[in-house]
């Protein structure tokens, strides 16, 4: 056994699913994506999940005053463009435009989506709650919407169709194409 540095323990988690949020400020209307890998549901009925941010991000204040956002789902063929939003900051750069991705209407909120991406959760921010050197944004899910090809009929990612971008850790990255179910 080896002990991992606790300020390291995180990826003892990974891998984890790889989303671009979406954020619009409301007074510029200008667009920025951050990608995030501390994402997760916590709750079914109300539909709930948290979003882990840390507030030196450029779209902490953006999501914060807007208080609403988009959690688009990304193909492992997307991983370029995650690494890109995630490692520039969106203060001088339009990563829409740097990163050749395209925005798209939202039906329930003013933050727009991406169109290469294939799901979507459209967020409205409940509460925000201070966890050491990140914040969490506890948000209601308003709408959650997928491309149809690329669910099963039980509505699960059909995984051979679909490859999920998953973030192991640093700029490593992995996708999965098994599912197993047990018997
Ligand atoms: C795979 C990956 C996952 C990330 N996950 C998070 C996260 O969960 N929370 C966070 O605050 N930053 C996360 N980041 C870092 C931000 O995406 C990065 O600092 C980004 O450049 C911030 O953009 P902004 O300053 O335009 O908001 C992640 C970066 C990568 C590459």
């Amino acid at each position: 056994m080896v002990k991992i540095p606790l300020n390291k323990f995180n990826y003892l988690l990974h891998p984890c699913l790889t989303v671009l949020i979406t954020c619009k400020n409301k007074e510029t209307n200008k667009t920025n994506i951050i990608t995030v890998a501390w994402i997760t549901p916590v709750s079914l009925n109300p539909p709930i999940l948290v979003l882990s941010i840390k507030p030196t991000r450029f779209s902490y204040k953006i999501i914060k005053e807007a208080r609403e956002f988009v959690v688009n789902i990304p193909s492992y063929n997307l991983m370029k463009q995650a690494l890109f939003c995630g490692s520039v900051s969106g203060e001088k750069v339009d990563k829409f435009k740097e990163a050749g991705l395209r925005i798209e209407k939202s039906e329930k909120v003013e933050t727009p989506r991406i169109k290469e991406c294939i799901a979507y959760i459209e967020c409205k921010i409940r509460e925000v709650i201070k966890a050491g050197d990140h914040d969490l944004f506890l948000a209601d899910v308003l709408l959650a919407e997928a491309q149809e090809k690329y669910l099963t009929n039980e509505g699960l990612y059909n995984l051979k169709v679909f490859r999920p971008l998953l973030h192991v850790g640093k700029d490593y990255f992995v996708t999965v194409s098994t599912v197993g179910k047990e018997t």
